[in-house]
């Protein structure tokens, strides 16, 4: 049967007629009612049938999407509508992306460029990554330096690309609560990260005393992971910490915060004499138990203002992890993230090789995105539940412009998107790119120009020249310097 251009594709359509001509739609006669009857309230009926379209959701996410999907219904270019009937829900509650805005910043009406097209494809998460060692994102009042030195590098120097050029700025209070506002019409829930005890180097060279040695610091101009990181046996790191956390709540009223949790070396808290004595205090074995202390720390901080920790999965390598801490799998070659899964734990699944749009098309083609589905193996059939869904992160290192943000993320966002609505049993490769060549003016008209088609999936001999000319392009020392 031919398929209907949409993109997440709906889980159940029946036809029942003939298409209809737009002008023979009974505008008044068209209904849009919220019922308990549709136990999601991000699920959805649409029927048109008899010049009438009917909406029923489960509640107002799910009369949002039901007229995404009408507008992509109408917006076929043949001024017609098909009779149809479409049930809808999401396979996955959690469909995000995340944006990176440290290592360089998007205009703010680009970032609502982005938010329009995630919310055309049903997503519903914008996770916002807003500090790391390259720069501090998000005005902070209680510690004016973050911004004040903590926002501007002297320069940028990421792989083979050089800039003596300072570079910075944040986001304001009143800039960040516009985004949430934004957002809210479009049900998607901004989750902001601040990103700790590793990716701290901003902060550091804001408030030296924060760090293990105390040193000053300058922030990063460099790519990679550095041995700086926050004092876990400071009581100042966890008082500037928890100040940082009580206003980014009042910005943003998701239910998760992020606490980032990766990537931290262990290096400088092996050296510290007050890291070294928790240690002892704690009754820990080492600084990977540490860091799960400091984790839970945190993550229990946020319980207490009736907010859930998100860390990424290196933080499951302590084995000490609250159950209640999402956990963000990126990189997980030891499959922490499946046992956590299997013991009850929640995860959202972001693998590196499928879902980093920062990546090439030829590493990483449209199709390769798309086929990964998200119960990842060893997932016993019992704890299916357990992963929450699925997020596609961009990171900025090399990416300077919003044209090339556009080329990278788009289609690829949108392949994760069908993957985290769609079920699997209803996902079909061929005809997603088929949708999606007919999707791309729908992006076009909010300002989003994504990869040309013949760059989607390139043949087995570009993807080798490409990958190879995009490592040699990035690869430098600095990238691994200090890590162990
Ligand atoms: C990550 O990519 N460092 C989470
Ligand atoms: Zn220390």
């Amino acid at each position: 049967m031919e398929t209907l251009n949409i993109i997440p594709y709906p889980n159940y359509i029946k036809r029942l007629g003939a298409d209809i001509s737009s002008d023979e739609l009974n505008v008044a006669g068209s209904t849009i009612t919220i019922t308990d009857e549709i136990v999601n309230p991000e699920g959805y009926e649409l029927i048109i049938e008899n010049g009438r379209v009917q909406i029923s959701a489960g509640g107002p996410a799910g009369a949002f999407y039901a007229k995404e999907t009408l507008k992509q219904l109408a917006a076929d270019g043949d001024s017609t509508l098909p009779c149809v009937e479409i049930r809808d829900e999401p396979a996955y509650p959690y469909r995000g992306f995340m944006l990176d805005s440290v290592r360089h910043m998007t205009a703010l009406d680009d970032v609502k460029k982005m938010i329009d097209a995630a919310a055309m494809l049903k997503m519903n998460v914008l996770h916002w990554h807003l500090t790391d060692d390259q720069g501090w994102r998000i005005e902070i009042k209680s510690h004016p330096e973050l911004v004040n030195k903590g926002a501007y590098r002297s320069g940028s120097h990421f792989g083979k690309i050089h800039s003596e050029e300072r570079y910075g700025g944040y986001y304001t209070k009143h800039e960040l609560r516009d985004i949430v506002d934004y957002c809210a019409k479009k049900h998607i829930e901004v989750i902001p990260e601040i990103d700790m005890p590793g990716h701290m180097v901003a902060a550091i060279a804001a408030y030296p005393e924060i760090s293990c040695r105390g040193e000053q610091i300058a922030v990063e101009t460099r790519q990679g992971i550095f041995p700086d990181i926050l004092c876990a046996g400071n009581d100042k790191t966890f008082e500037i910490i928890f100040d940082v956390l009580d206003e980014v709540m009042a910005i943003f009223p998701s239910k998760y915060i992020h606490i980032g949790g990766d990537e931290a070396p262990k290096k400088r808290w092996k050296e510290c004499p007050r890291c070294q004595r928790l240690i002892e205090d704690l009754g820990l074995n080492d600084e990977e138990e540490l860091q799960g202390w400091f984790v839970n720390r945190v993550a229990d901080f946020l319980r207490a203002n009736g907010r859930q920790a998100i860390a990424w999965n290196e933080s499951l390598n302590s084995g000490l992890l609250g159950n209640d801490i999402l956990v963000q799998m990126w990189m997980d070659k030891k499959k922490r993230s499946v046992d956590f899964a299997n013991q009850g734990g929640k995860i959202i699944v972001s693998p590196f090789y499928h879902y980093y749009t920062d990546y090439p098309y030829a590493m990483t083609p449209l199709n390769k995105t798309y086929k990964f589905e998200p119960v990842l193996k060893g997932i016993k059939d019992g704890c299916v539940q357990n992963v929450v869904g699925v997020e596609t992160p961009i990171w900025t290192e090399h990416v300077r412009d919003f044209k090339q943000m556009c080329f990278m993320i788009y289609p690829r966002f949108a392949a994760v998107a069908e993957t985290g609505w769609t079920q699997e049993y209803n996902k079909d490769v061929g005809d997603f790119n088929r949708r999606m060549a007919l999707f791309v003016p729908l992006l076009e008209e909010i300002g989003i120009t994504p990869a040309n088609e013949s760059a989607w999936n390139p043949n087995i001999f570009k993807r080798l020249a490409h990958t190879i000319r995009f490592f040699l392009g990035i690869t430098t020392k600095d990238m691994i310097k200090g890590y162990d």
